[in-house]
């Protein structure tokens, strides 16, 4: 049964997924008890309920992405939703098609949502204020990654039995991480204490406003941690320069069998993939038993077919989305 958290007003955080950064631990709870109710889909012989039937779904992703992309896909035709999915580099964006077109274009197509990726923190959110449709936000610039940290706080909770009272080191690349600050919010809201490890050039300017402590020393900094997440070094956004050497970074932030003796016992060892392997974490230690890697991945779909139920079921369409006509075009 699905877990009763769709209020018959519309969706528990809005219209649109844009961010978790102000969601209540209610509603951070109320998320993670519905994916809990559909992971037994994944389980059933006909991995299919009939909750999101008519309802279209369009992946619109202009970064490359190979989890957060299939797993929108596998949720929504999980639901029984159709799904579309637009590569920006084989459409008319390369004709010079704006991102607005762009969506505005799937939306006249029948959408009812789009999954959009950008590498600009703030496109979706620009895009929510214009159109009908929901919007979620796959993750943009170094902004937000929503569905990254619910289904991370989901791994957590299933794995660790709770939440509240843990301490959790998110380390490597905290500068350009969209994980690590859609994360930073729902850990310390749920009540986790949050520490950042890094090299001093992959903080953020400004890091003494948030509810975190910094280490700068790998062994001090995951000492007694329940979970140490790893971070990607993002090297597309020039990760590389902030660093003396990728050996250098691996030999002092790099996670291994040895260093993780340091975190309390049984400590779950997380990453958002894709990993480096070798640089953040070793190769032993990306598949051993306390690594989450790939239940992240796997509870990735439930979670994602819980953001999709609330915001895309059980409603029609409604006026109260605060669309000005004017910019949606108002009428034909
Ligand atoms: N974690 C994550 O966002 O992975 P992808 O880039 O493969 O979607």
């Amino acid at each position: 049964m699905i877990h009763d958290f769709l209020p018959t007003g519309g969706p528990p955080f809005g219209p649109h997924l844009l961010s978790v950064s102000s969601m209540s631990p209610e509603v951070l709870t109320g998320i993670l008890d519905t994916a809990e109710s559909f992971l037994e889909v994944g389980h059933q012989s006909v991995k299919k309920v009939p909750v999101l039937r008519g309802k279209t779904l369009v992946n619109l992703f202009y970064e490359s992405s190979t989890r957060t992309r299939s797993s929108f896909e596998i949720a929504a035709k999980r639901l029984s939703a159709d799904v579309i999915n637009v590569t920006p580099s084989q459409s008319s964006v390369t004709k010079g098609e704006s991102l607005i077109d762009t969506v505005r274009t799937i939306e006249a197509l029948g959408a009812d949502g789009v999954v959009i990726r950008h590498p600009s923190s703030g496109a979706p959110a620009f895009v929510a204020d214009r159109v009908r449709c929901h919007v979620i936000n796959g993750g943009d610039g170094c902004h937000q990654h929503p569905t990254q940290a619910l289904l991370d706080l989901f791994t957590i909770r299933k794995r660790k039995g709770r939440i509240k009272g843990l301490t959790v080191a998110i380390v490597g690349d905290i500068l350009h991480s969209r994980v690590a600050r859609s994360n930073i919010s729902t850990l310390t809201r749920m009540g986790a204490q949050v520490r950042l490890v890094a090299p001093p050039t992959l903080i953020p300017a400004g890091i003494s406003s948030w509810p975190v402590t910094v280490f700068h020393r790998l062994e001090e900094g995951i000492a007694g941690c329940d979970v140490v997440m790893a971070l990607r070094l993002q090297l597309e956004r020039a990760a590389g320069g902030f660093i003396p050497s990728l050996s250098e970074y691996a030999r002092l932030y790099g996670l291994n069998a040895r260093i993780l003796e340091k975190a309390a016992s049984d400590p779950l060892v997380m990453h958002p993939g894709p990993v480096n392997r070798g640089v953040e974490i070793s190769e032993e230690e990306c598949f051993v038993k306390s690594s989450a890697i790939l239940s992240q991945v796997e509870y990735g779909v439930s979670v994602r077919m819980a953001v999709l139920y609330l915001l895309m079921g059980g409603r029609s369409e409604e006026s109260s989305m605060g669309v000005p006509s004017s910019e949606t075009g108002g009428k034909e």
